[in-house]
């Protein structure tokens, strides 16, 4: 047996995350499940309807101890059919078939019918992804010990494109990776483990996820000829590979392309021969893969090159790529993070957090129809707590998908908990007012608000090799939640938490309980002990763990929040700041505008204010400070104590891998608590009103 097979039968929960299928005890349940679980039909073929089907039988196989049959016929002893609206007729069961009208290309029915002999149930794509998705919705109700003896389920996703973008790069790092190295590539060569890929598309599928872009956003050298005919085959086994389930693959690429593999020495987007370089360059990528999601693009951002260097704007280059892509249904997904990295912070003329809306809000309209932009959920970089980005919703004209993070960069690496979708929930929840009252995030990304051609989430996965995926088990929760929230918007954090822990865990009631509200309170709780009242940073410049309160990127101008001897804060007010709280619709543009009315958890991201500022709750900021970083590392006492008290109930590797990170983050969060409490005490003078210890 290989060492990497025996590390995976050691931790075996691990690995499997949220798909354990653990046999089931003898019982009441046991024998209600297996009278539907044991004799499936299978109507219909094709690669995704074949994994609903290996999946199924995996799944039944493992829960029930026992394989199930399998007829590719309905018969009157089948008990589970599964297959798509246009192979099984809906009416022969009595089923309205104008149900399947309700749904999108990827929805499905499950519903529980009588047929002469039996009750059985009834696995309806509107397609054969539709069909996987409706197979994982089962095998979800009975992970979380729910009926299915009477089902009618009617669901389709509501967000179109569903993606993760790997931030992998070919030498097997990952950027921003906190859990080993890349399971796609290695010492610059691509991973022939094709297995680890299924697995992760198994994942993927199980939470819906219908996109992946599978190379860094900083194209390098190596990783810039993923799209040569060297490469190309090896990259179309990974897109087969994820074909399977329902996943277009995508790739990042170099803007500068044309001349660092091809003879040009220009890579302008108005020049002829570039224009051509590029279309005779996606007629040969779509040769190997002829279902190619298309382009991921960072640009005239961070050192990467782009159109800038042309005198073209955006829209120019990602045009080019979009006339290129065309022909085939590909599109161009071109990121908004472009921002002068290289600013002068002392120059209040000039904020990062404009940026974006500065530079493409005066193009709207003027992109192709293939074209989407891809903007950051916030206008900085994936704080703890930011504003949403003004961008969204900005440009009625111009297709948009919204970029989260799942990886934690600035969210304690993976070593530190942080769950993450109540604060992406509060970022579809917003109300941007783009088009008066109701103009929701969620209803922008999903097409609704501005009729998009194509819209949806795309986030920063928080994969790699390790064998539990994501370095801290726990972390397993935000690549669950981010799929099942971007299908479902309306699902709540709790609703999400619960069900996680359940497929992962089982349903023991205290490590239901304690795992659930360990996730909950999570991100408040780094929120306290890091950055409060939505000033952000304070890390280590470059790897971005811990504290480091002055530590600035880039250039040596500046900090991010603007401390002195009086006050803190950023002032982006229209009057006397950077004028930024102008890029939103009213009447956010006016709450952030305002001292009294901007809320406390953003009130420094827009105002520089005395440390002696009263927030609402009668606190000074100072003393918020000093209170939130004494208690961040009180809560984090109570994670290890909830933590602890599960140690029989959890597999030993998987308590203690997320036992030692937690100890990890107390080290951490006392780290925040000393250093922040020291810098302020000293700069400010003010001392803690309950006299606690400062260092
Ligand atoms: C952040 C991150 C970089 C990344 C960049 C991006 O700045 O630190 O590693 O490349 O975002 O989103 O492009």
């Amino acid at each position: 047996m290989s060492s990497k097979v025996l590390e995976i039968l050691n931790a075996k929960e691990a690995y499997q995350c949220w798909l354990q299928y653990k046999k089931i005890e003898d019982g009441r349940q046991y024998d209600e499940y297996a009278s539907i679980c044991l004799n499936l039909a299978v109507v219909g073929d094709s690669v995704i309807l074949n994994s609903a089907l290996q999946e199924l039988i995996q799944a039944v196989t493992s829960m029930f101890d026992k394989e199930p049959l399998i007829t590719n016929y309905a018969d009157p002893d089948s008990s589970i059919i599964l297959g798509t609206y246009q192979d099984i007729n809906l009416t022969d069961y009595g089923v309205d078939a104008s149900i399947m009208d309700r749904l999108n290309e990827e929805g499905y029915l499950l519903q529980t019918v009588n047929n002469g002999k039996r009750d059985c149930l009834l696995l309806v794509g509107k397609s054969d992804k539709g069909t996987l998705y409706a197979t994982h919705h089962l095998l979800r109700l009975i992970q979380t010990g729910e009926a299915i003896n009477d089902l009618t389920i009617v669901e389709s996703p509501r967000n179109q494109i569903r993606m993760l973008n790997q931030w992998d790069n070919m030498d097997g790092s990952v950027e921003r990776g906190y859990s080993g190295n890349s399971i796609f590539f290695d010492n610059n060569q691509i991973t022939t483990d094709l297995e680890r890929i299924k697995d992760y598309a198994r994942l993927l599928s199980s939470v819906g996820i219908n996109a992946i872009s599978i190379n860094n956003v900083n194209v390098w050298q190596v990783e810039t000829n993923l799209i040569t005919s060297k490469l190309l085959p090896e990259v179309a086994n990974i897109a087969d590979t994820f074909r399977r389930y329902g996943i277009k693959t995508f790739l990042s690429i170099n803007f500068a392309s044309p001349i660092e593999l091809g003879d040009l020495t220009t890579a302008d987007p108005l020049d002829q021969d570039v224009k051509k370089w590029w279309k005779d360059k996606v007629k040969e990528i779509y040769a190997h893969i002829p279902d190619f999601g298309g382009f991921v693009v960072k640009a005239d951002s961070e050192h990467r090159p782009g159109p800038f260097s042309y005198d073209r704007d955006h829209a120019d280059g990602s045009n080019m790529l979009a006339e290129a892509l065309q022909p085939f249904d590909g599109i161009v997904v071109w990121r908004c993070f472009v921002y002068n990295c290289m600013q002068d912070w002392r120059d209040r003329s000039t904020d990062r957090a404009r940026a974006a809306y500065d530079h493409f809000k005066p193009l709207d309209g003027k992109f192709h129809d293939n074209v989407i932009l891809q903007v950051k959920n916030g206008p900085m970089d994936f704080q703890v707590r930011e504003p949403i980005s003004p961008m969204i919703g900005a440009m009625e004209n111009t297709n948009q998908i919204l970029e989260f993070q799942i990886a934690q960069e600035y969210l304690g690496q993976q070593k530190d908990l942080a769950f993450l979708i109540p604060m992406w929930k509060e970022v579809l929840d917003f109300d941007t007012y783009a088009k008066g009252e109701g103009s929701t995030v969620t209803a922008i990304v999903d097409g609704s608000l501005y009729d998009y051609k194509f819209s949806g989430i795309a986030a920063v996965s928080n994969i790699g090799n390790d064998i539990n995926w994501t370095g801290n088990t726990l972390a397993q929760a935000n690549l669950y939640g981010y799929g099942r929230l971007i299908w479902n918007p309306n699902l709540t954090a709790e609703e999400i938490a619960g069900e996680w822990v359940l497929a992962t865990f089982g349903s023991d009631s205290t490590v239901l309980e304690n795992i659930t509200s360990m996730l909950l309170d999570s991100r408040e709780i780094y929120e306290n002990y890091t950055t409060p009242l939505g000033i952000g940073w304070m890390v280590n410049p470059n790897h971005h763990y811990g504290p480091n309160v002055d530590g600035y990127e880039y250039s040596r101008w500046g900090t991010y929040h603007f401390a002195d001897r009086n006050g803190i804060g950023v002032d982006r007010t229209i009057e006397t700041g950077t004028g930024y709280a102008g890029q939103y619709f009213s009447p956010n543009k006016k709450v952030y505008n305002s001292l009294e009315e901007c809320p406390d958890e953003l009130l420094l991201f827009f105002h520089h204010v005395p440390y002696t500022h009263k927030l609402k709750s009668g606190e000074t900021v100072i003393q918020h400070y000093y209170n939130t970083h004494f208690k961040g590392v009180e809560q984090v006492e109570n994670l290890i104590v909830k933590w602890t008290m599960l140690e029989d109930k959890i597999d030993e590797f998987r308590f203690n891998n997320v036992l030692d990170r937690l100890k990890m983050q107390l080290a951490n969060a006392k780290e925040w608590r000393d250093q922040v409490n020291t810098y302020f005490y000293r700069k400010s003078g003010i001392a803690d009103e309950k006299n606690r210890t400062i260092y």
